[in-house]
């Protein structure tokens, strides 16, 4: 099965098995889907969100990618050269998954979250917005998508975000020291299952009862499948959120270990 087949059929499978409030009988995951998830409020800081995404959106500047991850092959004009409004369209988060991410960090008030891909700094900014107060370190490879971040984060006044260029594979353990013990983890970046469940290991070290991991695309393939069933089987983490195309982990000892899976 190709990769779109695979995403479609576990799309399928989520819808169908995905729970209604009616089901929920833990009060800490009632919060969430009410408050969190399903809270409609229209937050100031998302109209200026939406503006700086449009200018991101409408760049037609070309910047040499060097995209790391599993997704490079999406690019198919020029693997080198890509303009910024193709990367803000293709690989950024959606205004409805950054609204979600910048409701998450506003209800839990993480003092710190780490991100694990930065590309342009758009979701890095919905944590900035979200939680004035934290600190938030965000890792990033490609050292174009590293300039252009860097300049959005000065232009806008977001002294709140450190922007690490490097690899996962070189930066995450002292970014993880620089943040010990780390509330928030954005796991978006090499979406395939080995360096997913290394990475999660690694942050792992560095948690406390109240963290929470949130993992991008866990169906994006069945090879993230894979990562997501290890994490959530895994011995530490007790309630996990599938909404298809996040999934949330939650630590807290008082929790039992259960998964559920609701509609985005
Ligand atoms: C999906 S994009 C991140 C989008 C960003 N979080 C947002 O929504 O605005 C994933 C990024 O992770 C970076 N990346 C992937 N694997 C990496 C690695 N091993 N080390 C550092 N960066 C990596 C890619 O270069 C890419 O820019």
């Amino acid at each position: 099965m190709n990769r779109q087949v695979e995403a479609f059929v576990a799309y399928l499978q989520h819808s169908f098995k995905a729970r209604s409030e009616y089901t929920i009988h833990s009060p800490f995951v009632y919060n969430f889907y009410h408050n969190i998830l399903q809270n409609e409020e229209p937050f100031h800081q998302y109209r200026f969100l939406h503006k700086v995404r449009r200018e991101l959106n409408t760049r037609a500047q070309y910047i040499k990618r060097k995209d790391m991850g599993s997704r490079a092959k999406e690019f198919i004009c020029d693997q080198r050269f890509v303009r910024v409004k193709d990367i803000a369209k293709r690989s950024s988060v959606s205004a409805k998954k950054g609204e979600l991410l910048f409701r998450i960090a506003q209800a839990y008030q993480p003092a710190h979250v780490l991100e694990l891909g930065t590309s342009l700094g758009i979701s890095a900014m919905y944590f900035s917005q979200a939680v004035p107060e934290s600190k938030i370190i965000t890792i990033e490879a490609c050292l174009d998508s590293v300039n252009v971040a860097r300049s959005n984060f000065d232009h806008y006044g977001m002294k709140n975000i450190t922007l690490i260029p490097g690899t996962f594979e070189e930066k995450l353990a002292f970014a993880l020291n620089q943040i010990h013990p780390v509330d928030m983890v954005f796991f978006d970046g090499n979406h395939k299952k080995e360096p997913t469940l290394r990475y999660f290991e690694q942050c792992l070290q560095h948690i406390h009862p109240g963290s929470v991991f949130i993992f991008d695309d866990i169906h994006w393939s069945s090879d993230m499948g894979k990562a997501w069933d290890a994490i959530r089987r895994h011995p530490l983490v007790k309630v996990t959120i599938d909404l298809y195309y996040l999934g949330i982990v939650f630590f807290k000892e008082e929790l039992s270990k259960e998964n559920f899976r609701f509609r985005f």
